[in-house]
């Protein structure tokens, strides 16, 4: 069995749950399971640091877990356009396996999700790119043979899966915005095995 890595930060839930949909399309493809993690919240050196080991949910990923999985999902919620810091954090812990390449070659998509339609889910999805373009990864993103891409009133993007989630979060995940997810997870997990040989 070969194993995609589904890395996210959530706050609030909504890109949690788009991460286990991600995993559930992973988890479609013949071979292949999903292996979720998350990253802890970051704070100023002056502030208490967290638990080093979450209460509930995923574990917290490590650099091997990028090193052993052929192919990676990352989620983040909008922050400003941007993905957020936890999550940037995190990736700037990752030159190392910069240095080495280990991540040259394997396949990698990403997920986001936002409180307004408008708010930045295509500017955080492309800069979320950013650092695994660096990594010589491979960006699958989500093509318009999918016919939801066409329909969706609400999140769902060529650059990847995303989700309208309200101001206050309220708005459940749509059955586009589910199926796109899903698409997302199985899309990848077929070119990384096929990329894994
Ligand atoms: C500091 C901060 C900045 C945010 N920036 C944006 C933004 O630029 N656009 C937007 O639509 N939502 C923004 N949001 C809202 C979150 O991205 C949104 O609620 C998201 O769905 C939360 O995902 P989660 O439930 O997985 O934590 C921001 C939230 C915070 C706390």
């Amino acid at each position: 069995m070969k194993e995609l890595l589904v890395l996210y930060y959530s706050h609030t839930g909504a890109v949690k749950e788009m991460a286990l949909l991600v995993a559930r399309g992973v988890e479609s493809v013949a071979g292949c399971a999903a292996r979720v993690r998350t990253v802890p919240r970051v704070s100023a050196a002056h502030e208490a640091p967290g638990p080093a080991v979450p209460g509930s949910g995923a574990p917290y990923v490590e650099l091997k877990d990028l090193e052993e999985c052929i192919g990676l999902a990352l989620g983040s919620p909008t922050r400003f356009g941007n993905m957020a810091a936890p999550m940037k954090y995190f990736w700037d812990s990752t030159g190392e396996l910069w240095l080495k390449g280990r991540l040259a070659g394997k396949p990698a998509a990403v997920f986001t999700s936002t409180a307004s339609l408008h708010g930045g889910q295509e500017t955080t999805l492309v800069t979320m790119m950013m650092p695994l373009l660096h990594h010589g990864m491979l960006v699958v993103g989500l093509p318009y043979t999918e016919p939801e891409l066409l329909a969706t009133a609400s999140g769902g993007t060529p650059y990847g899966a995303s989700h309208h989630a309200g101001s206050t979060g309220d708005k459940a995940i749509t059955e586009h915005e589910r199926r796109l997810c899903i698409a997302l997870g199985r899309r990848l997990a077929e070119v990384a095995i096929k990329l894994a040989g």
